[in-house]
């Protein structure tokens, strides 16, 4: 199987459908975010306030960089990952990637609240955040609409697009 690279804004569900994919295919999982919070020591929130974003950010394409010669892999992605060119390239060479689209609604009751998410925090700055994100998530090689669906659902969707069954 060709490599799987999920994209799409925080709350989109990457994980779950990464964690989804890897059992239905028996293939291994790779976390960015988890990776980086390993790779620091200390929690996402932790890096932003006491590094700074741009700091995140160097660690964020590092750690895709890392990955980008593996095989056989399913790698969930931050929602702040199509903000640089260079990941662009990255991820391209490293596998197929999806965009799990979700409308504002459903995005925005999932990380309202949310511990973990520093760019949360404001709901109405992270709706502009989304809406100029918008259009790079777009440039996926294949974009999966997962509102109303069941992460099952998602999952076939996208397996079959991607390895034909
Ligand atoms: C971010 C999304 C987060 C995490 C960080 C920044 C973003 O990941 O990488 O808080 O810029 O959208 P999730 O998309 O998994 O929440």
């Amino acid at each position: 199987m060709k490599n799987i690279i999920l994209i799409g804004f925080m709350g989109a569900g990457k994980s779950t459908i990464a964690s989804d994919i890897a059992t239905r295919k028996s293939c291994v999982l790779k976390e960015l975010d988890g990776l980086i919070v390993e790779k620091a020591g200390k929690s996402i929130r932790s890096i932003f306030s006491d590094e700074g974003e741009s700091a995140f950010r160097d660690m964020e394409t590092s750690v895709l960089q890392s990955l980008s010669s593996l095989d056989q892999v399913v790698i969930s992605t931050g929602g702040g990952i199509v903000g640089r060119s260079e990941n662009w390239e990255l991820m391209r060479k490293t596998g197929t990637i999806v965009y799990l689209r979700a409308c504002w609604e459903t995005l925005a009751q999932r990380i309202c609240g949310s511990e973990e998410r520093p760019l949360a925090d404001d709901l109405e700055k992270a709706k502009l955040l989304f809406e100029k994100r918008k259009p790079l998530y777009e440039m996926a090689d294949l974009v999966v609409d997962t509102d109303g669906r069941t992460p099952e659902e998602v999952v076939s969707d996208i397996l079959s697009q991607v390895t034909g069954r």
